[in-house]
Formats: structure tokens, C-alpha cells, sequence
């Protein structure tokens, strides 16, 4: 098995495609060390060399040419890509299965929340119906059971429900149900390594940090910095909290949670255009290396 992070920025990516401040405005002008990341994806490999997709963004296209490892057939318009899984019905998880439309029937992967949000506020699932039709796979969040994805051996996969928050267009934006956001032990096999994956993350409960202590590496939330963040810059009126995402500083920040856990290599992904560990340079990410925490990047390999 191995992982390979197709896109380590939030949603817009970074730049944001229509900010002129900050960080964005910088590597516009080349004055900063920081690298564009493309939007949030992962990809994990079987021993087949056939790849789960996990989150579709809408930056796919560019993703799968950067990653020739994904394009290999077979057939004249075949890719290396198996199925899709879905951790949410986020915009900038969902919108790349638009571009799977010229392919063969897409195998997709999810709980029955964001199937709902996908046929409902987001009908995405509907478009694709007229074009290359949907094999929908229901994915039901259970910590003691875990599941694998057809054509693709030597990986296993727990899904649990999270904390956090469905889309402003989910059925269930004002009243959370499990399985409108998951975390995802991704297991290998053969070594048995566990990767939790969480991009989207809003608080780690007990349940969550007894699963979390049992991963070899955490793959996890790095939208924000702090919690008001966006709106102490200027361009956004919402907190971390609404939006569903732990930030890394403070006394229950995401750093004081990953310090909890005895996982060898912690990582951060899904990192905002606002937040300023995106710079090499910055205090803030210092502080994040010397708690040992990583910052995921485009290209990015874990291979357990
Ligand atoms: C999120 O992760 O909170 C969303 O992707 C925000 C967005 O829609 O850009
Ligand atoms: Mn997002």
C-alpha cells in the first residue's frame, strides 16, 4: 500500500484563486518560500497498482496529470483509478466526480448522509446518472468492523463518524447526523499500518482519540491556524468552529491533541490559503515542527 496526497489545500485552494492578500498576494509576487497547493485529495494504492481515489476535487484533472502513477490503462480511455471514496459532500471533495463523467461507471464509496446530500442540495449524483451512471457503495461509519473496496487487495479500511459540520447546502446543515463527515483508518495488511485520515475534523472526542492512539500516522485537519482567522484577515466571516475544523493553536488545539498520541509521523492537510504554516518561514510553522507535526504538500508519498 502507499498514499499519495493529490491535493493539500483547503477549499480555493492556495492561491485562492481571487485573493490578493497575504500569502496568496506573495506567491503571486514570488516573495515567499511557500508552494501552491492544489484542493483536498488523496489517493491510496492496492497491491494491484489500482488506486482508491479518496475525495474528488475540483482540481482533479491538473491532479492526475501531475501523477502519472494514476493514469496507467488499461484500455483507450482506462485510469488507474478504482473507485472514489467520499469523506463528505464538501464542494472541493464532490465537484471533481464532474470531470469522471467521460470515464467508465464510477464505483463510489460513502455513508448514506452524503449519498443524500449528493442526490439532494448537491445533485451531483443525479448529473452523472445521465452521463456515466454511479455504482453507489453505502459506507456505514462502525469502529469494530472494518470494510475493503472491491479490486483493491491489501488495504482495509475503518470509517467512523466525526465532529464536524455538513455543507451549507446538506439537509442536516442545522442538525448533525453521524455520517455526514468520517475519519478513515486506511490499513495495510500486509505490515498492519494505520493511517487515520480527517480533513475535515471539528473535535476529537474520546471515542475518536481511543482510534486515533491505535494509528501509526495521523493524517489530519490543518484548515486554520487560529480560530478566527479568516475573519481577522479580512475575508470571511466565519470561525473554525462553524465550519467544522479544530485549528492548531491553543490549549485544545489540534497540536495539544496530536501531542496525546503515540503515532510516529503526524501530518497536517486541508491547509486554508489564510493560514500561515503554508510559509516555511513563519513562527507558526516552526511551532508546528517542533512538536514534530508535518505539513502535507502536493506529491506528498507515505508509504507505511
Ligand atoms: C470546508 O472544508 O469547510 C469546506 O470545504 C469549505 C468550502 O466550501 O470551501
Ligand atoms: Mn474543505
Amino acid at each position: 500500500m502507499q498514499i499519495r496526497v493529490l491535493g493539500s489545500a483547503a477549499g480555493g485552494g492556495f492561491p485562492q484563486w481571487n485573493s490578493n492578500v497575504g500569502l496568496n498576494q506573495a506567491l503571486h509576487e514570488g516573495t515567499t518560500r511557500a508552494e501552491a497547493r492544489t484542493q483536498s485529495s488523496i489517493a491510496v494504492q492496492g497491491d494491484n497498482g489500482r488506486w482508491l481515489l479518496i475525495n474528488a476535487s475540483p482540481d482533479i484533472r491538473q491532479q492526475i496529470l501531475a501523477t502519472p502513477a494514476l493514469r496507467a490503462g488499461p484500455g483507450e480511455r482506462g485510469i488507474g483509478i478504482e473507485a472514489i471514496l467520499l469523506m463528505d459532500s464538501q464542494i472541493d471533495h464532490t465537484t471533481g466526480l464532474t470531470l469522471m463523467r467521460e470515464g467508465a461507471p464510477l464505483e463510489i464509496y460513502c455513508t448514506r448522509q452524503v449519498h443524500e446530500d449528493l442526490t439532494t442540495g448537491l445533485p451531483l449524483l443525479g448529473v452523472l446518472s445521465h452521463f456515466c451512471g454511479v455504482n453507489w457503495h453505502e459506507i456505514v461509519p462502525d469502529v469494530d468492523n472494518a470494510f475493503t473496496i472491491a479490486n483493491l487487495p491489501g488495504v482495509r479500511f475503518i470509517a467512523v463518524a466525526l465532529s464536524s459540520a455538513a455543507p451549507p447546502y446538506s439537509p442536516h446543515r442545522t442538525d448533525p447526523h453521524p455520517g455526514d463527515n468520517i475519519g478513515l483508518v486506511i490499513i495495510d495488511e500486509h505490515s498492519g499500518h494505520r493511517v487515520f485520515y480527517a480533513p475535515g475534523l471539528g473535535a476529537v472526542d474520546e471515542p475518536l482519540a481511543a482510534l486515533m492512539a491505535t494509528c501509526d500516522t495521523l493524517l489530519v485537519d490543518g484548515t486554520f491556524f487560529t480560530e478566527t482567522e479568516m475573519i481577522d484577515q479580512g475575508v470571511g466571516v466565519k470561525t473554525a468552529a462553524s465550519m467544522g475544523h479544530l485549528p492548531q493553536s491553543g490549549e485544545t488545539g489540534m497540536l495539544a491533541q496530536l501531542a496525546r498520541f503515540p503515532a510516529a509521523r503526524c501530518i497536517l492537510i486541508h491547509i486554508n490559503n489564510t493560514n500561515p504554516i503554508l510559509d516555511p518561514d513563519s513562527p507558526e510553522r516552526a511551532e508546528v515542527e517542533s512538536a514534530g507535526v508535518e505539513v502535507a504538500y502536493d506529491g506528498m508519498e507515505i508509504r507505511p
